[in-house]
């Protein structure tokens, strides 16, 4: 009888220290998940977490890219004014200017009007928004 209660509470006692360590585990991998939550990261830092690192190597986006996030909602309706992209005849006058002339538009936005500085997207490079003209300059000749 005796030997029947010191196995049960050898199996009692194997089972809570199994459990601790379970916990322990549990704690680390819990605070390796949550650790890079609690960075601040700085954009462009490479040695800051994974996802920015990831985020940085993608490249520049294409000018559809741009356009899609950055210009469409105003460049496809033609809200407040602007060229409907598509449109020929509202782009027609405004290509003869030249690109140059449209990329400081589009990175420097037009003073009194609708168009504000890089469509808004101000983690746009320059030359994001040139390639978004580009892109809306060819799709409305
Ligand atoms: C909030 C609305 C709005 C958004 C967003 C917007 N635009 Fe515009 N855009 C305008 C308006 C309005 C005009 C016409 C301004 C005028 O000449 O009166 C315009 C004009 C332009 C022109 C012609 C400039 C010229 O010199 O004739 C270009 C190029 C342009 N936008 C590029 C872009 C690009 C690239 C983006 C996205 C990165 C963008 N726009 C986002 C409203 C917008």
């Amino acid at each position: 009888m005796i030997r029947v209660m010191f196995s049960v509470l050898a199996t009692l006692l194997a089972i809570s220290v199994s459990a601790q360590d379970l916990t322990d585990a549990q704690r680390t991998a819990i605070e390796a998940r949550i650790h890079p939550v609690g960075e601040s990261c700085i954009e462009g830092d490479s040695g800051c977490g994974g996802v920015v690192a990831a985020a940085a190597s993608s490249g520049p986006r294409s000018g559809e890219e741009v356009y899609n996030s950055a210009c469409l909602a105003c460049h496809s309706t033609g809200a407040a004014g602007a060229p409907i992209y598509g449109v020929a005849a509202n782009w027609t006058d405004r290509i003869a200017k030249g690109n140059a002339v449209l990329y400081t538009s589009g990175i420097e936005g037009i003073a009194g009007t609708g168009m504000i500085a890089k469509g808004g997207c101000m983690s746009c490079s320059n030359e994001e928004i040139e390639a978004a003209v580009d892109y809306m300059v060819a799709g409305s000749k």
